[in-house]
């Protein structure tokens, strides 16, 4: 195309239809939470007056960092910067830290924006290969580059290294250390300290995962107030929308019914590994809201995908190096998951 840019998303998730309305569809494919976000997010937009629409937002979204500098245990709002989901807050990184020409590390496979990103900005992208297990290998310790990418969890697998091997790399890598925490309220511990001992160390989050609210677009990064401040001079304006700054405050503030979301979805995810595992799949351990279920038999890991989507329930596949054969399953409710797993013995007998 005689305008397109050579590098292109993966649009994948974009496809019309592919947010359906109809209650029959099983959503599965892009991690989102199967239920509702808490009532105090719906009281307080609908609490927002006319105004909130005629006038422009807080530019510095001042109130949702001070509650999450609070809850994530820092002191005020100059340790949190707030931006339009966390893919804003990963372009951001790269567009006040990273000149074109510098290398971008990561792993392989991880989060595939990271790459397209790095590639848009003009910067090189080095994805270490994790090893079979998707682990880390000990050779990414000794890579230098200007920033690294570590999700934790990590995509599509949902493996999630030990606290003190990030601590070892923050400590040993020579540059910023961005530690992507999208799905970390559904794993055993979390990174959100580094930022006090590591100045090196950006801890990001989002609330479109645990908070069930991908719909309004928040993502959340801590990191030293030297660093916040970079972030300020780079953002658009009013990056963050009234009610989204509004919904996210109000989440926040009911913290409990997250963790009541998340409970459930974590005793969900054993009984989805256990029915992937009986039925033949391999599963590596996930501490995410999704798992890899990995499938090398006949009909082939591509085929059981469009079966599924024929049958109204959509999972992820990738056309990737090492993911051909599997396939990337979000935690849904029980009875999701229960309509996932007939439908596979269907398919596999
Ligand atoms: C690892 C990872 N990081 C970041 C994001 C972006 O989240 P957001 O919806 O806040 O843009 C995602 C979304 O799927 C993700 O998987």
């Amino acid at each position: 195309m005689k305008f397109g840019r050579k590098i292109l998303r993966d649009v994948e998730g974009y496809v019309p239809g592919e947010q359906p309305a109809d209650p029959k569809v099983v959503k599965l494919n892009t991690n989102e939470n199967p239920y509702p976000p808490s009532p105090k997010v719906l009281e307080a937009l609908r609490a927002l007056p006319a105004d909130a629409m005629r006038r422009y937002p807080d530019a510095l979204s001042e109130e949702l960092r001070c509650v999450c500098a609070e809850r994530y245990g820092y002191d005020g709002a100059d340790w949190v910067f707030a931006g339009n989901g966390m893919d804003e807050l990963l372009a951001m990184v790269l567009r006040t830290f990273v000149d074109p020409g510098d290398t971008v590390l990561s792993v392989y496979p991880t989060y595939v924006i990271y790459e397209t990103l790095a590639q848009l900005h003009g910067a090189l992208y080095k994805g270490v290969e994790l090893d079979e297990g998707f682990q880390l290998p000990e050779t990414f310790f000794s890579e230098s580059a200007r920033l690294c990418f570590f999700a934790r969890p990590n995509p599509p697998s949902g493996a999630c290294p030990p606290r003190a091997e990030v601590e070892r790399f923050c400590e040993s890598f020579d540059g910023l250390v961005v530690i992507d925490e999208a799905y970390v309220d559904f794993a055993d511990d979390d990174c959100m300290d580094f930022p006090k001992r590591h100045e090196n160390a950006i801890v990001m989050r989002t609330f479109s995962k645990s908070f069930s609210l991908a719909g309004l677009r928040v993502g959340v990064a801590v990191a030293r107030p030297e660093i916040v401040r970079e972030f300020l001079k780079t953002k658009d304006s009013y990056n963050l929308n009234a009610f989204s700054q509004a919904a996210a405050v109000a989440a926040m503030g009911d913290y409990a019914h997250m963790e009541a979301n998340v409970a459930k979805v974590r005793a969900t995810r054993g009984r989805l590994i256990e029915g992937l595992q009986a039925l033949g799949f391999t599963v590596p351990e996930s501490q995410a809201n999704f798992v890899l279920a990995q499938w090398d038999g006949a009909p082939s890991a591509k085929e059981i995908f469009q079966r599924l989507r024929e049958d109204g329930i959509y999972v992820r596949y990738f056309e990737h190096r090492r993911l051909e054969n599997a396939l990337r399953i979000t935690v849904g409710t029980d009875d999701e998951i229960d309509r996932l797993i007939d439908a596979l013995k269907r398919i596999l007998a």
